[in-house]
């Protein structure tokens, strides 16, 4: 961990430029590394925070033809919406670039270059998988199947989202490509590799042994795995129609891989904000005294703490980041968020329903932050957040002290007289808080450090219920004076430490106030941070309430979305070989009735039932055990196939088999013949 560095490089992962942002977005990176940059500039630090939009790889060509659009038109329309929804929240980037800029393709090419030249790659001629129907190479999201590490069968060709593992395409059990459905060949094709079995020792001695405290432990973990899983040479250039182009002999119609060009749009941006500031970018990038730190979220550790480092090694005059505080996964409502499932709160719509309300998010987000772990994020509590806490706490606090001081002193700072125990004692409680808030950002603990600041607001408030100053008012207005004096000192103090987290307020409050709140330093050393004879403004509801309905609403536009899923996923599955009519004759399919269940001992599918078939009563072993309960399948009207050969299952042996299929939602259910009138035996045909 670098000690008092002199500058500070805050990286924030590139979002990809093919859908918007969404809260899953904001709560894992955007937010915290807004948080820590702002925090820092209150800090007087030299920062620089980077940003931009991601604009190459196979996620965008695919939106591209799911569109029927150019790639080209895709990066146009989300960089806009994708930047304007970052403006709106107070992302408050240095710069904010895109892959798709000029400077961009010149670094990285050049960057490659320079590897290139250095002999840091391996050229190689390998087999790769190859879409004969679209003719074209597969690769990263362009082909999914099953991942060798964990069994997912919806791994993708560079990454399995379910056990976090970096695959390469060839790796994957049973392929298919995601652009036609079937089953890619292998074809030899050349690329480039980047050995990073090579950088193993260096990995080891620089993460495994020099970060072993300081990094977070899910990011620390993972890459100790990958590291002790051993790693092996990774292509970085595609067989693609859109990127940038290697620039080397020999790789005509070739690109660079997404991930080997995203990273390098951190300098590329950083350069782009020095040329337009006047500054230097090379110490931003170069000097041992900057601290890099890489915002991201945890499906990125690998490309963060891996590859990119290894590059950067490899090219030789880059530092290296000093923590990579990724976080893990938001849900909503219980699921997964996902842009092609549409299971999101998509930042520019929640700003239709919610103007005004950035603060809100901000705030609800870094509350329950998944640091360590996966988190849920719901609307109840969004509205409970705002409610319970914002309004009731943070606001009514600010209300209060703003209402009374503009009744009792026409809006003017009073004069204290002497300070009770009590108050020297909040007021050295007050300027301990910018040392507690600040230890916890500095160790990426966002969500210790909000709790913090409501603790200011605690105090604020608890001041006041135990002072009751509009009761003292009737008795001793000179005291009254000291206390709302000790106040308003609050007050200024919780606008100032609230700018990183909730910059809108702040901005208010210095309208309420009158008063800069710019200085952090001062709320621990200086012993006045408002001075008696300032005249503040009017007050302003900081935080309004939010209504049932209005929650009420947004969890009925996600019950449309499910509903919307579930009738698009009515995938069909392909229909079988043909039959002739005489293997159809060959199947006795009868109505019949379940008469008893019960559970086969120590076998958790199966159901032991028996079945009425209208020829006998026989003995069924059915897999439905986990679906259904003995008692909830007895008298249940079922098709059964009774001529298939009986088959011994866990030693009961079973004649004949209950056809079953699923419903909307995945259940499995009965093949029902619930017609009127038809009795058990009654032959389909
Ligand atoms: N676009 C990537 C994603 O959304 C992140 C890229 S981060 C960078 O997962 F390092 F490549 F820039
Ligand atoms: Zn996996």
């Amino acid at each position: 961990m670098i000690e008092n560095p002199k500058r500070y490089t805050i990286t924030a992962a590139l979002p990809y430029t093919n859908g918007p942002i969404h809260i899953g977005h904001l709560a894992g990176v955007y937010v915290p590394s807004d948080i820590y940059a702002r925090y820092l500039r209150l800090q007087g630090k030299d920062v620089a925070f980077i940003c931009g939009s991601d604009e190459h790889g196979v996620a965008i060509s695919m939106k591209a033809k799911k569109e029927g659009i150019t790639p080209q038109e895709v990066i146009d329309k989300y960089d806009g919406i994708i930047r304007k929804s970052f403006a709106d929240f107070g992302i408050s980037f240095d710069n904010y670039s895109r892959t798709s800029a000029k400077i961009h393709h010149e670094t990285a090419s050049a960057f490659f270059r320079k590897l290139y030249e250095n002999g840091d790659f391996i050229e190689e001629v390998t087999e790769q998988l190859f879409d004969e129907q679209a003719q074209q190479f597969l690769a990263d999201r362009f082909v999914m199947g099953t991942c060798p590490k964990c069994g997912n069968e919806e791994a993708y060709g560079d990454q399995c989202e379910k056990c976090g593992s970096t695959l390469n395409a060839t790796d994957l059990i049973n392929p298919k490509s995601t652009i036609t459905g079937t089953t890619p060949v292998k074809k030899e094709t050349k690329h480039w590799f980047l050995p990073l079995n090579r950088y193993e020792a260096f990995l080891r001695e620089w993460i495994l042994e020099g970060h072993k405290n300081d990094w977070k432990p899910n990011v620390y973990g993972q890459v100790k795995s990958w590291v002790d899983g051993g790693l092996e040479p990774r292509a970085v250039t595609r067989d693609l129609d859109w990127g940038i182009d290697v620039p080397v002999e020999g790789a005509e119609g070739k690109k660079l891989y997404v991930w080997f060009d995203a990273p390098i749009g951190y300098i590329s941006s950083t350069k782009e904000w020095a040329a337009r500031e006047g500054k230097d970018w090379e110490p931003y990038w170069k000097d041992a005294d900057t601290k890099l730190v890489h915002f991201i979220g945890k499906d990125n550790i690998v490309f963060h703490c891996i590859i990119f480092p290894a590059m950067l090694k490899a090219e030789g005059s880059f530092i290296l980041p000093d923590n990579v505080p990724a976080n893990e996964f938001l849900n909503l409502e219980g699921n997964k968020l996902s842009t092609s499932k549409n299971w999101a709160v998509w930042l520019h719509e929640y700003l239709i329903d919610f103007p005004d309300k950035q603060d809100v998010l901000r705030y609800a987000l870094t509350a329950n932050a998944p640091e360590t772990k996966d988190n849920d994020f719901t609307w109840k509590d969004f509205q409970a957040r705002n409610n319970n806490e914002l309004a009731a706490i943070y606001g009514n606090f600010i209300n209060r002290v703003v209402v009374l001081t503009n009744k009792y002193y026409d809006g003017i700072v009073p004069q204290p007289n002497e300070f009770s125990e009590v108050d020297e004692q909040t007021l050295a409680e007050l300027k301990a808080y910018p040392a507690v808030i600040a230890s916890s950002i500095e160790r990426y603990r966002f969500r210790e450090a909000l709790g913090e600041l409501m603790n200011v607001a605690r105090l604020g408030n608890k001041y006041l219920a135990d002072e009751e100053p509009w009761k003292m008012v009737k008795t001793d207005p000179e005291r009254v004076k000291t206390q709302m004096y000790v106040a308003l000192q609050i007050a200024t103090a919780l606008g100032i430490l609230s700018e990183p987290f909730l910059p809108f307020t702040t901005k208010k409050m210095i309208t309420i106030l009158k008063n800069d709140l710019i200085s952090w330093e001062k709320v621990s050393k200086s012993s006045e941070l408002v001075q008696p004879g300032h005249k503040i403004g009017q007050a302003e509801i900081l935080f309004a309430q939010i209504e049932d309905a209005e929650i009420q609403k947004q969890i009925d536009k996600l019950e449309a979305t499910k509903t919307a899923n579930k009738m698009e996923n009515k995938t069909v599955e392909p229909q079988k070989e043909t039959a002739t009519f005489e293997d159809f004759s060959k199947l006795d399919l009868r109505v019949g009735t379940i008469l008893e269940a019960e559970k086969m001992p120590k076998a958790n599918k199966l159901l032991v039932l028996k079945v009425d078939t209208g020829i006998d009563v026989r003995t069924i072993v059915s897999g439905i055990a986990e679906h259904f309960s003995p008692e909830e399948v007895v008298g249940k009207r079922v098709t059964v196939l009774v001529n298939l050969a009986p088959r011994a299952l866990r030693g009961v042996e079973s004649q004949g088999m209950i056809l079953m299929t699923n419903n909307a939602e995945g259940k499995l259910v009965f093949v029902n013949p619930d017609a009127d009138g038809v009795d058990n035996g009654a032959l389909i045909s």
